[in-house]
């Protein structure tokens, strides 16, 4: 149903807050669509696509960074924050996409990138030719080396793409001088956020974009931007990693975070049309995350425990109780997620094959029966799996080279999307386009046109539960009645007229429940004692 976000009108309070309960798909830009045969996504080939996802059913997009950028870090490392790569389009092309999006009815978040620049951004280059000690270093986090000559980082932290999370400048003569910090690639400088210049930065770039009309930001590192004053060692061992929030780090999550968060939120809220603000934060635990989203703050954040919690019954019940349970305290909603283009898809970490694509369809409709917000990460919808052997010539993560080649880090889950046809690229770009990383030929049978013609098709399933979702709000509310089904069984009523059954366990399991059934992920029968459901599969049932 369209909707139009007046500029100017008041949201009546009777009115739900959209991001409460939207479904958002995530483009990964450069993989999603090839208007010009570059090889790499753009703006312009997403617009052409969008009437995809309104059919699919979803609220809003989500688009990966398409600004300025050497792409080091496939654009989480922006060198200029107002402007778009020409590789990915122009700033005409953005205006023409987020219009397309709300006459579809899609809301449009993007991302913005605030711990770090690109090396190429005019303030790193502007802090590099300087001296020591010069104004315009302060913008980044600058020291001297510890040793007799200054030859060793100021601390021990690590890249957390691997190496030293520290690199020293060196004069044009070659005489080295001060070391910069970068939690990632040495070409992603951290800013210093005790810079006044950098918070009045960061709160222009992101009016530059709420005037153009965005409907919210995801947050890239949420929780990194502010540093320990001292910025001490770490103990030995410790490690880095940005999927591990369960380490106490004096990087992350440091209590200065929120006062960023509690200033962008007045900024979001001095716009028309329920701006929203999301959260990328590797925290600890689920408690941690909800200090996130407390009133003055975000309005939602990933969750990453529930992406962690694999194929586990046990483990699931216990995040979802968590997330509702410290999420709910602090009046936010929960968000659900299963992939992104930091992890493996998750067809694969379930096991892979026949297999694991069962287990993730049951999964998807365990995720979108959730009280909530859900995340889709594009491709999901057509079932695809992780790519694991791309030839080591086409990596192009930094991980591959910061790990020494021992990491093969995140392309496998990066490959570009098939649309149509029977060979590769399979439609993401005009005839002849040569893909950035290469496309499997055994995607064929997983097109989306191909799929679009299947009514037993991942695609058919997720387009089958997003409208059901809609139609019976199930996003809506906050309750989750668990039924008794023994700890392999996950059942769970959600008010009188909707329950979700996900059977995890080896063997074929009847489950004591009734009514219509909405949508299933496998063949599912009804007697008079409930309902069978064969080894993981999902069921959603009304009545
Ligand atoms: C993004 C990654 C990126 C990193 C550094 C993240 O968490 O999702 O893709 O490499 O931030 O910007």
């Amino acid at each position: 149903m369209p909707f139009s976000p007046e500029p100017g009108t008041a949201t009546p309070r009777t009115q739900r807050e959209w991001w409460r309960d939207a479904v958002i798909y995530q483009i990964y830009v450069r993989s999603f669509a090839d208007s010009d045969g570059d090889g790499e996504g753009d703006l312009p080939g997403i617009r052409s696509r969008l009437p995809e996802l309104a059919a699919l059913g979803v609220d809003a997009v989500w688009l990966t960074p398409f600004y300025v950028s050497p792409l080091a870090d496939g654009g989480y490392d922006v060198a200029d924050y107002r402007d778009v790569d020409p590789r990915f389009g122009t700033l005409a092309d953005f205006d023409a996409l987020t219009a397309a999006a709300h006459d579809l009815g899609l809301r449009v978040i993007i991302d913005v990138v605030p711990n770090h620049t690109s090396s190429a951004h005019r303030w790193f280059r502007e802090a590099a030719a300087a001296e020591p000690g010069d104004p315009v270093r302060s913008r980044y986090i600058f020291r001297p080396g510890r040793g007799a000559a200054g030859e060793e980082p100021p601390n021990n932290w690590n890249s957390i793409f691997g190496g030293p999370a520290w690199t020293r400048l060196k004069r044009p003569d070659g005489t080295p001088e001060e070391w910069y910090l970068h939690l990632f690639d040495a070409e992603q400088p951290d800013l210093n956020w005790t810079s006044a210049e950098v918070h009045a930065e960061f709160d222009d770039v992101l009016r530059f974009w709420l005037d153009r009309g965005v409907d919210g930001f995801r947050i890239d590192v949420a929780h990194g931007m502010v540093k320990d004053a001292a910025l001490p060692d770490i103990a030995e061992g410790q490690k880095a990693d940005l999927l591990d929030g369960t380490t106490r780090l004096p990087y992350f999550d440091q209590e200065g975070v929120h006062e960023i968060y509690r200033r962008w939120r007045t900024i979001a809220d001095s716009y028309p049309g329920q701006r929203a603000l999301v959260a990328e934060a590797w925290v600890e635990d689920a408690e941690r995350v909800a200090r996130y989203l407390r009133p003055d703050e975000l309005h939602q954040a990933f969750n990453f425990e529930y992406l962690q919690a694999g194929w586990d019954p046990r483990r699931v019940r216990e995040v979802v109780d968590r997330s509702l349970a410290s999420n709910g305290a602090v009046g936010a909603p929960t968000t659900w997620v299963l992939s992104n283009h930091d992890v493996t898809r998750h067809v694969t970490r379930f096991g892979g094959g026949a297999t694991g694509l069962r287990r993730s369809l049951a999964a998807t409709l365990l995720t979108l029966a959730l009280p909530g917000s859900a995340y889709l990460y594009q491709g999901e919808e057509l079932g695809l799996p992780e790519v694991t052997d791309l030839p080591e010539d086409a990596l192009q993560d930094p991980t591959w080279e910061r790990s020494g080649r021992t990491e093969r880090g995140r392309d496998g889950c990066r490959v570009p999307l098939p649309w149509e046809g029977a060979e590769p690229p399979f439609g993401f770009g005009p005839a002849g386009t040569v893909p950035w990383l290469p496309v499997p030929a055994e995607w064929a049978g997983l097109t989306r046109a191909a799929q679009r013609a299947d009514p037993g098709s991942p695609l058919a399933l997720y387009t089958a539960a997003l409208r059901a979702r809609r139609e019976a709000a199930v996003g809506a509310g906050d309750a989750v009645e668990w039924l008794d089904t023994g700890p392999e069984v996950l059942a769970f009523r959600r008010g009188a007229g909707f329950a979700c059954a996900v059977n995890m366990s080896g063997a074929a399991a009847v489950v004591p429940l009734t009514g219509e059934v909405l949508v299933a992920s496998g063949p599912v029968e009804q007697r008079a004692d409930g309902v069978v459901l064969p080894a993981d599969t999902a069921v959603w049932l009304r009545g």
